[in-house]
């Protein structure tokens, strides 16, 4: 038996060394040397060729390297017995935390403002808000949107967010479904996205959207490139229904150097580091599941195929 590290833009390399030093009994290869695809019960994945995971006739789990799976959802080729799994980590929990704090910080004290008065030698001091004054709003209220709320309540920010089922968190104000998403966006100057990618999520974050949001708006998204309408993001910018907004995630990763987004300064671009997966975490998680693969017990953060999340 043994497990099978696949991914087309990442190295694996350090990951595959995490394993085998956690556990030097693994069996772990690197695709695309696989020497017996009959051996391969286990498979973490990123960004996989297309077909390639139903080519293993004895495959049981198929691992997401990171918190989201759509790139498992969308694949065809694993069958339907295969169970799915995902990265669920406090050291990811902590870094998208800080990152959204970091942008809510940032919108309020207009780091954008001044970011561009320096490229002018431009000294001048620019009226700010106070955070008690920005409402942030989160969309997707799971392991990172709830940490997120509980965290910017508790230092201090007003959130709301809004899920799919009504939650519990402390200083947060829970909005559920479709009915209330207008009334949530209502009281939203800071929109935070962490939603999963699905079919109902999809372009979620469109011109009728920003319309709803309280003024003056802000837009983080740490979700995903193909929840955001790209054109409505730059109609919304140009007509200040947004002012700024920090996008972590693309619809073409990397971002392409031609993209319009690179040259506005009202956009921030980072290159999907709103956190990182760090091969001791992967490695934990990986060795924890497979064990409890091989000795029959349930695994840990199987994804529900129905919701794809
Ligand atoms: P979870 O699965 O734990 O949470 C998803 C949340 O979204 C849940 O609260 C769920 O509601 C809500 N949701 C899903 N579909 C809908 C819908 N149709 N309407 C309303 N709410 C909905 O995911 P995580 O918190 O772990 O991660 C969220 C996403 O963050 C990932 O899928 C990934 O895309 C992104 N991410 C980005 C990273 C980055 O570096 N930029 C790093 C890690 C993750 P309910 O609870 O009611 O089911
Ligand atoms: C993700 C991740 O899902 O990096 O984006 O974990």
């Amino acid at each position: 038996m043994s497990i099978l590290l696949v991914a087309t833009n990442r190295d694996m390399v350090p990951h595959r060394d995490k394993l085998l030093e956690l556990d030097p009994n693994l069996d772990v290869e690197i695709w695309p040397d696989v020497k017996d695809r009959d051996r391969i019960t286990f498979i973490v994945a990123w960004s996989q060729p297309a077909n390639l995971l139903g080519q293993f006739p004895n495959l049981k789990v198929v691992a997401s390297m990171g918190a989201g799976v759509e790139h498992l959802m969308e694949d065809d080729s694993i069958p339907d017995d295969v169970k799915i799994t995902r990265l669920v980590s406090s050291h990811i929990q902590v870094q998208i935390v800080d990152f959204i704090e970091s942008c809510c910080y940032q919108f309020i004290r207009r780091i954008t403002d001044y970011v561009e008065q320096q490229r002018k030698a431009e000294w001048k001091v620019l009226p700010h808000a106070l955070k008690e004054e920005r409402n942030v709003g989160i969309l997707g209220l799971g392991h990172l949107g709830a940490a997120t709320a509980e965290k910017l309540a508790a230092n201090g920010w007003i959130v709301n967010g809004w899920s799919r089922s009504t939650k519990q968190i402390p200083g947060c104000i829970s909005y559920a479904g479709p009915d209330q998403l207008a009334e949530f966006l209502s009281k939203t100057n800071i929109l935070v996205n962490l939603l999963p990618l699905t079919p109902e999520t999809e372009g979620i974050l469109n011109l009728e959207l920003f319309k709803q949001l309280k003024q003056p708006a802000c837009l983080i998204n740490t979700g995903r490139g193909q929840h955001l309408v790209e054109e409505d993001l730059i109609y919304a910018l140009d007509r200040n229904l947004l002012k700024e907004a920090y996008l972590d995630v693309f619809e073409t990763e990397p971002l392409p150097a031609s993209h319009p987004f690179w040259n506005r300064p009202a956009i921030r671009v980072t290159p999907h580091i709103a956190s990182l997966t760090y091969p001791e975490e992967l490695a934990g998680q990986t060795i924890d599941n497979y064990k409890r693969l091989m000795s029959g017990q349930p695994l840990l953060y199987v994804v529900d195929r129905e919701k794809g999340y």
